[in-house]
Parts: structure tokens; sequence; C-alpha cells
């Protein structure tokens, strides 16, 4: 496509404050990878009103997690970073990809379960098809990787047939993607309920921890995470909290479990809980620091979104255009 680099793509809802998990499933794994790769970043706004929002809400929330993408560390020179909702090929494509998709694929998937049983009172048609949607996003760019949290492997895994079975039908028109998942950090657990995943639309504010928080509020939030009573600092299922913990202490520190086991032999959940809760506040902070500057920035901020979605728009044209020439639709008269 743009030169021999393998295409990257992932994206992130622009809907609550990013959490720890967000970061440590995906985020963290976006960095320093625009060399090896051409990478592309949306903030998945068309995404996010499959859930009732408010408009002027969604507006600002949007615009923080593109300047979050940004204070974390992805350069916007460097990494495509745009917003879904400026490029309509995501919602043209999905129409397309709709009508290559069965209803059975789509009830098996369990976040539309998920959302669905939360969402009791509206239970829209665009919740159902949003993995959809989220293939087009993908197979829009042609991309070859796509680095998410566990949690979306299974739309992934959907995307991956939806891709097989159009180039079955149609020749070799989209990329097959492979998910990436990072070393450590791919499911991230609640801090108050070990057995579920940290969660943007938690309604515990203890349950996660922020990337706005401040470091006081982080480490308060450690000291209250859930553990056991079995006093003893160790990666197994039996103790749910705990593994949690030393996950996201080894997926901050790029320490091993076995090297967190060994640094807090002997010690108490008190002084472990602090060592976590310090290292993540830690690695907040620059970043709080770096999104404060950017929000000060507002023409900088508006040129990225610009140039960049003026760029996503121009690789995903191109695909769609030839998507639509391989259904059947008539072609421009120019
Ligand atoms: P979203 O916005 O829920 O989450 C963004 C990313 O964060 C990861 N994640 C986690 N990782 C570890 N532990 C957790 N507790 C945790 N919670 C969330 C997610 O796996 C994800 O990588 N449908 C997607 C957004 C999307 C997308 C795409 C992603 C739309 N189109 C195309 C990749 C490619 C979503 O809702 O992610």
């Amino acid at each position: 496509m743009m030169n021999d680099k393998k295409i990257l793509f992932s994206g992130m809802q622009a809907t609550g404050s990013l959490t720890l998990g967000n970061y440590l499933g995906a985020l963290k794994n976006w960095l320093n990878l625009c060399d090896d790769y051409e990478c592309f970043y949306s903030v998945v706004d068309l995404h996010s009103i499959t859930v009732r929002q408010d408009p002027a809400e969604l507006r600002k929330k949007a615009r923080n997690l593109l300047m979050l993408y940004i204070a974390a560390g992805l350069d916007p020179e460097k990494n495509c970073i745009y917003y879904q909702s400026h490029v309509s090929g995501h919602a043209e494509l999905a129409w397309i990809l709709n009508c290559f998709t069965y209803m059975g694929e789509l009830n098996r998937m369990t976040q539309f379960k998920d959302k669905s049983a939360k969402h009791a009172d509206n239970i829209n048609a665009g919740l159902f098809t949003y993995p959809v949607l989220m293939a087009s996003d993908i197979l829009l760019y042609q991309t070859d990787v796509v680095p998410v949290g566990k949690d979306q492997l299974q739309h992934l895994e959907l995307t991956r047939d939806i891709a097989i079975r159009f180039n079955s039908i149609y020749g070799d028109v989209f990329t097959v993607p492979e998910p990436y998942l990072g070393k450590a950090g791919a499911k991230i657990m609640s801090l108050q309920d070990p057995t579920k995943k940290m969660s943007k639309s938690d309604e515990n504010p203890n349950a996660s921890i922020y990337l706005t928080d401040d470091r006081d509020t982080v480490i308060r939030k450690f000291k209250r995470a859930v553990t056991d009573s079995e006093a003893r600092i160790h990666y197994c299922e039996e103790q749910p909290g705990v593994s949690n913990l030393i996950e996201i202490y080894g997926a901050v520190t790029g320490k091993t479990f076995e090297e967190v086991e060994k640094e807090f032999e002997g010690k108490g959940y008190g002084d472990f809980k602090l060592a976590v809760g310090e290292a993540v506040a830690d690695l907040l902070t620059p970043l709080q620091t770096r999104f404060n500057e950017l929000s000060q920035d507002k023409a900088y901020i508006d040129k990225i979104i610009k140039e960049n979605g003026e760029k996503a728009d121009y690789y995903a044209t191109k695909t769609l255009r030839k998507v639509q020439k391989k259904v059947g639709f008539p072609e421009r008269i120019r």
C-alpha cells in the first residue's frame, strides 16, 4: 500500500475516562511501533453512540481521547491519529459488510450480550452490528496487525471470518489481519472485584484507575484493592486480586511475575499495594502533564485532526472504491 511497511490499526471508544486497563492492554503496546508499521489509531466515535451519549460530552471526550493518545507518547506526525466520524468510508464499508455477516455470528458476541444486559432499555441495531463496524475499521486500511486487549479477540476473529468470506467470493480484496497481544496486561481486572475486567463504565470509581487520577487517588485506590487472606504474593488462580496486582506491577515495570514475587517475598500486602500504587502514579504523572500542555494548544491539535483525517480518508477511500466495484456498484463518471 503506502510503502513496504505493514499496516497496523487500532482504536478506542471515546466513552468514559480511559482506565489503566486501556493503557496496559492497548495504548502502551501502540508506542514505538511506527518505525516498523504504518500506524492508524482512531478515536472511534461512531461506536460510542451505540450507547446514549450527551452530544457536548461526547465531543469533549473524543477530543480528550485524541490528546491522550498523543500525551501517552504517540507522535501524531508519525502515527495517523484521527476521528472515525471524519472518514465516511467506515460507515459505508460497514453497510456492505453487514450484508456479508450472519445474524448467528453477531448473536454469539459476548460483548453484545454483556452490553444488552446492561442497557436493556436501549438494545439498538447499532449495538448488535457494532462488530461489523469494527471489522470495517480494520479492513478499510488493509490492516496486517491489530494490537488490542483480550476482550476484543472475539471481534477480531469475526473480522477475519468476514474478510476471508468476502475474499473467497470476490478475490483478494482484503488483507486478513492478525491480533497482537502484549506480554502482560492484556486483561486487567477490577480492583474491587478481580473476577471482572477493569472497565470505563464501572459504577464504582474505586474499581478502576483512570489515567486522569492524581497520585493520591491512585495510591488510595490500590490500598483499597480487594485481595485475600493468604498473605502471600503469588501469581495463581486462587488469588485473583493479588495476581491482578502482580500483573499490573509487571506490566508497568517490565518485570516478570517471578521477579515480582521475588521482590516482595516475605513482605505484607500493605507494602506491596503501596509499591504498585507508586509505580502506577509514576507512570501517569508525565502523561498528565503532557495532556495539560496539549489542552492549551488548540491550533496544534486542530491541525493534527485535519491533516490526519485527510490522510486516513485517502487510504480508506482507496479500499472502499475497490470494494464498491467488486460488489457491482456503478463506477463514478468523472
Ligand atoms: P475499548 O474502547 O473498550 O477499549 C480500548 C482498548 O483497551 C483494551 N482494554 C483492556 N485491556 C486490558 N485490560 C482491560 N481491563 C481492558 N479494557 C479494555 C481493549 O481490548 C481495547 O484494545 N471495540 C473496541 C474499539 C474498536 C477497535 C476497532 C479496536 C473499534 N474499532 C478496531 C481495534 C480495532 C472497544 O470498544 O475498545
